[in-house]
């Protein structure tokens, strides 16, 4: 047993025998496996499943929603510790910091856990891995991450813009972006207003779950989850790419 510290809870322990066991018989079972850093409700995770990956996620809260095996740790710790036994590495750093709507939090209650710039040790992270590895790094708009591709939620279809930026390691293909032309709800989440669609935001404390979960295909998800997730379809997109640029694993 290995007793795991890095947790802002209490000391976990975890078996690092019984999860190279777990993630080597997938792998030789034909599943890949993608390692879903700062995982929260699972937006992200959901998408690279419905892509093809079996996906485990890693996150400092334990995330009461989340519908895959989460370990309760510091996400740069669960790394050094687990190693390198994943097929591909997804991690969505805190994006407080670079988000529009830090303005609207003052600066006595900005909490410095959420109010820090984790994509370079994110980076240095990847890039320090023994073996070369697909990896993706997402944030907002504003972001320091270098060459990313932008998804927004037209290009899916979706009735919400909610841009996110990916860089990645191996080159990703984008999509044509549609031209805005509905106006968001800015204060609640409603379809309509004097008749005409409105796109929207589900930021904060929304009103409205039914109506998020199913526009975001987003069921298992509550309020809190929602507001910070990844539309699964953009990480569906990005996994289906992934997946054609996985290396034979060292496991199997
Ligand atoms: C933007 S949310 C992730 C949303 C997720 N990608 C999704 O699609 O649902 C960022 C998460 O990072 C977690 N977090 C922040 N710092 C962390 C750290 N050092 N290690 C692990 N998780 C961390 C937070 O608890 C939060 O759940």
């Amino acid at each position: 047993m290995h007793t795991y510290t890095g947790s802002r809870r209490e000391p976990r322990e975890y078996s690092l025998v019984r999860l190279q066991r777990v993630v080597s018989e997938l792998q030789e079972g034909g599943v890949p496996v993608l390692l879903d850093l700062f995982c929260g409700t699972g937006g992200a995770t959901m998408g690279y499943f419905n892509a093809g990956f079996f996906v485990i996620g890693v996150d400092r809260v334990p995330q009461k929603y989340y519908p895959f095996p989460q370990f309760v740790a510091d996400a740069f710790a669960f790394v050094r510790w687990a190693g390198d036994i994943f097929d591909a590495y997804h991690a969505s750093p805190p994006c407080q910091i670079h988000s529009k709507t830090r303005y609207l939090v003052p600066p006595h209650q900005r909490r410095p856990h959420k109010f820090i710039d984790l994509i370079p040790q994110t980076r240095e992270l990847f890039n320090g891995l023994r073996y070369k590895r697909p990896w993706v790094i997402e944030n907002v708009v504003g972001a320091p991450l270098d060459n990313p591709l932008l998804l927004c939620g037209t290009m899916f279809g979706l009735p919400t813009y909610r841009h996110r930026l990916f860089e990645s390691n191996v080159v990703l293909a984008g999509m044509p972006h549609p031209e805005h032309v509905l106006r968001s709800d800015d204060i609640g989440n409603k379809k309509r207003h004097n008749g005409v669609p409105l796109m929207r935001q589900y930021s904060g404390h929304f009103g409205g779950l039914a109506m998020a979960q199913e526009d975001l295909s987003m069921y298992w998800a509550r309020v809190a989850g929602i507001s910070q997730a990844l539309p699964p379809v953009y990480t569906e997109y990005i996994g289906g790419q992934l997946l054609t640029k996985l290396q034979p694993s060292t496991l199997s």
